[in-house]
């Protein structure tokens, strides 16, 4: 009997379910036993435990969890309770940064890491959101901190287009602004998945006609590009300030300042799915060893 058993949770299209495979046969070759499948959605807390699937979760030696699926506020609960007990990738101080931009732009700036101005206020404060918006030359982006593939976001490129949307936010029930400077770019950016401090992998995206935002989900196309030195070095960076173990670090180049900021770091970057490795992103396995290696250290103190 294998004396390590892992927990995993890991998304199942657009070719997950292969990657799940592979780590399993991977952290198998290292005498890793991996029980899959472990949604904390169905999982309960007592006496004895955390249980799901009939897995006692605090017993695993870790858990991994990769499903950027519904994460509802249970879930997230009984990540917060579990990373008390056993490790996690990511561990759920990263995920949470990661998961909030704002909380990401800040980790970011203490970190001394090129990124976009931000600026957050009350949402009484709307004078200050002015002063703000006119000090970027009323240039902006209004962002739901904890949104996803350009979802609910709104370009602001006049004092005009701040009273338009004013009545309709304050209809929302919302506690803060949130904002950001927005950076004068190529509409193209640049994805740099990074394992346990190393950059692995590099691909683009290009916003379609007329939009100003690269998302897939907005019409954005992917395409390959070369991984320089000076993006690795962003991206780890990038990485480290936000504690992620795994990252997908969004880099664009900002043509004003001339220089290459971070706008977003991903917690649970996707896979290259079949149809994009038969482009050429072919980084998966690369990717999908150096998980692997990292579990096998972190749980090796047990080997
Ligand atoms: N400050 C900004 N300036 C210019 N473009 C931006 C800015 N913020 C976001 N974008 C564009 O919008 C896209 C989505 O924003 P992002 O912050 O990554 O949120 P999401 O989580 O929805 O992907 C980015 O990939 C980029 O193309
Ligand atoms: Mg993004």
């Amino acid at each position: 009997m294998s004396n390590r058993t892992v927990g995993t949770w890991i998304y199942q299209n657009g070719g997950g379910n292969i990657v799940e495979e592979k780590i399993v046969a991977g952290l198998k070759e290292r005498g890793i036993e991996t029980m899959t499948g472990l949604n904390l959605r169905y999982a309960d807390v007592h006496n004895d435990g955390m249980f799901c699937n009939g897995i006692q979760m605090d017993n695993l030696d870790l858990f991994f969890s990769y499903n950027a699926g519904e994460q509802s506020l249970y879930q997230i609960y009984l990540y917060e309770l579990l990373d008390l007990h056993i490790p996690i990738i990511n561990s759920f101080r990263g995920f949470s940064i990661s998961e909030d931009k704002m909380k990401t732009d800040v980790a970011l700036k203490i970190a001394n890491i090129p990124r976009t101005d931000f600026y957050l206020c009350h949402r009484d404060e709307t004078e200050k959101l002015r002063e703000a918006i006119n000090k970027w030359d009323s240039r902006a982006v209004y962002k739901p901190v904890d949104g996803w593939g350009g979802i609910g976001m709104t370009l602001i490129q006049s004092e005009h287009d701040l009273d338009q949307i004013l009545p309709f936010l304050n209809q929302l029930d919302i506690r803060f602004f949130y904002i950001e400077r927005f950076i004068d770019y190529d509409g193209s950016d640049y994805r740099v998945d990074v394992v346990d401090g190393e950059a692995i992998g590099c691909y683009g995206r290009r916003a379609k006609k007329g939009d100003w935002r690269t998302n897939v989900t907005s019409g954005g196309s992917v395409f390959l590009r070369e991984l320089t030195d000076e993006l690795a070095d962003l991206a780890v960076r990038a990485a480290a300030a936000v504690k992620l173990d795994i990252a997908g670090v969004d880099i664009i180049f900002d043509r004003e300042r001339e220089e290459f900021i971070v706008l977003e770091v991903n917690g649970i970057p996707a896979f290259a799915t079949p149809d994009q490795e038969s482009i050429g992103l072919s980084f998966n396995n690369k990717k999908i060893e150096k998980i692997v290696e990292l579990i096998d250290r972190k749980t090796s103190h047990k080997k």
